[in-house]
C-alpha cells in the first residue's frame, strides 16, 4: 500500500480526533496512558514505537522519558513519519528518532530497547507473530512490551439485518478469513504474545462504544469504502474477493435505515496486552 494512503488517513483521523468532545478526548488520552503505563518508561527509558503513525504514543512516550531518554519511531509511511517530526519539532522534543521500515525487521540490534509499545497496529500486519518474536529480539532482558488493538472480528452490531441476514454473514464470514484486521480474536493476540517469548503476559479489555449514526446509504457507504485505509478498507477488500456493488450497497442501505434506532449500538472490544522479556530476575509488578 503507498505510505500516502496512510498519511492522509492518519490526518484525517486526527481531524476527526481534535472535533471529538471533551468525553472522546479523555478516553482516547487514557489509551495512550495505559499503553505507556504498561510498558513501564521512566526517565531515562529508551523506547520503540512500532507503527507510530504521527505520534499518538511517541510525543508522549518522549515527554515521559525524558531528555535523557530515547523513542525510536518506526513507520513505513514517509508521510506519516514527516508530520510526526514536525510535531515533535513544535513540541521541543529532540528526543524521537523517526525511522522508516517495516516492523517484521526492526532496524535495531538486539537487547537495545527497555520497552515497546503499539497502538493499533498489528491488526494491519498478517506477520503478527514475526513482529512480535522481532520486539522480544530488540528488547532487553527484563524489559516490556504494551500493546493496545481493536479486535473487530469481536465487533457486536446490535441491528437487524433482515433479508440481508444471509449477505452479512457471508461477508463476514469473508472478513474473518482474509482480512488481516479480522483474523485474530483477543485471547490470539494473547497466544501470540506469549509464543514469542514474552513472560507475565496479562491483558485488559475496553468495550468501546463506537456507535455511528448514518444519514444515508451514502454516509454508510464512505464508511465502508474508507473508515478502514486503502486496501483495507472493508468496500474494496470484498471487491476484492467479488462481492458486487449491489451486495455493498444493500448492506450500506440497512446499516444506514438501522444505525438511526435508539436500540443501535457498536461495541467494539479493544485489548490491552502487555507482557515481559524474561532473563533479568524478578521484576516488579506493573
Ligand atoms: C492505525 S495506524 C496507527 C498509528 C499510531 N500507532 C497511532 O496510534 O495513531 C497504523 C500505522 O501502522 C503503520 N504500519 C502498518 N503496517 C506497517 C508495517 N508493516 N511496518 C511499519 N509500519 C506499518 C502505518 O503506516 C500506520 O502509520
Amino acid at each position: 500500500m503507498p505510505a500516502d494512503i496512510w498519511a492522509k488517513w492518519l490526518d484525517d483521523a486526527d481531524r476527526e480526533g481534535a472535533a471529538l468532545d471533551r468525553q472522546l478526548r479523555v478516553l482516547r488520552s487514557q489509551v495512550r496512558d495505559r499503553v505507556l503505563h504498561k510498558a513501564g518508561l521512566g526517565r531515562g527509558s529508551r523506547v520503540l514505537d512500532l507503527g507510530c503513525g504521527m505520534g499518538f504514543l511517541s510525543l508522549e512516550a518522549a515527554r515521559v522519558v525524558g531528555p535523557e531518554g530515547l523513542v525510536f519511531a518506526l513507520d513505513s509511511s514517509e508521510g506519516a513519519l514527516e508530520e510526526l517530526s514536525r510535531r515533535a519539532e513544535k513540541a521541543g522534543l529532540g528526543n524521537i528518532r523517526p525511522r522508516q521500515g517495516d516492523i517484521t525487521r526492526l532496524p535495531l540490534e538486539d537487547g537495545a530497547v527497555d520497552a515497546v509499545v503499539a497502538r493499533s497496529v498489528l491488526s494491519y500486519v498478517a506477520a503478527r507473530g514475526e513482529v512480535l518474536r522481532e520486539a522480544w529480539r530488540v528488547l532487553r532482558a527484563g524489559g516490556a512490551i504494551s500493546i493496545f488493538e481493536p479486535v473487530l472480528s469481536e465487533e457486536e452490531l446490535s441491528l437487524d439485518w433482515g433479508e440481508e441476514r444471509f449477505l452479512w454473514i457471508r461477508l463476514r464470514q469473508l472478513l474473518e478469513s482474509e482480512h488481516p484486521a479480522y483474523g485474530f480474536k483477543r485471547a490470539d493476540l494473547v497466544d501470540a504474545v506469549r509464543q514469542a517469548g514474552f513472560e507475565q503476559v496479562d491483558s485488559f479489555t475496553w468495550h468501546a462504544d463506537v456507535t455511528r449514526r448514518f444519514s444515508g446509504e451514502e454516509e454508510a457507504l464512505d464508511e465502508l469504502e474508507s473508515g478502514l485505509p486503502g486496501e483495507f478498507g472493508l468496500a474494496a477488500f470484498w471487491r476484492r474477493h467479488g462481492v458486487s456493488a449491489g451486495e455493498t450497497a444493500s448492506i450500506a442501505r440497512r446499516l444506514a435505515a438501522q444505525s438511526v434506532k435508539p436500540s443501535y449500538r457498536d461495541i467494539l472490544p479493544c485489548v490491552y496486552v502487555w507482557g515481559v522479556r524474561g532473563g533479568a530476575g524478578e521484576t516488579k509488578e506493573r
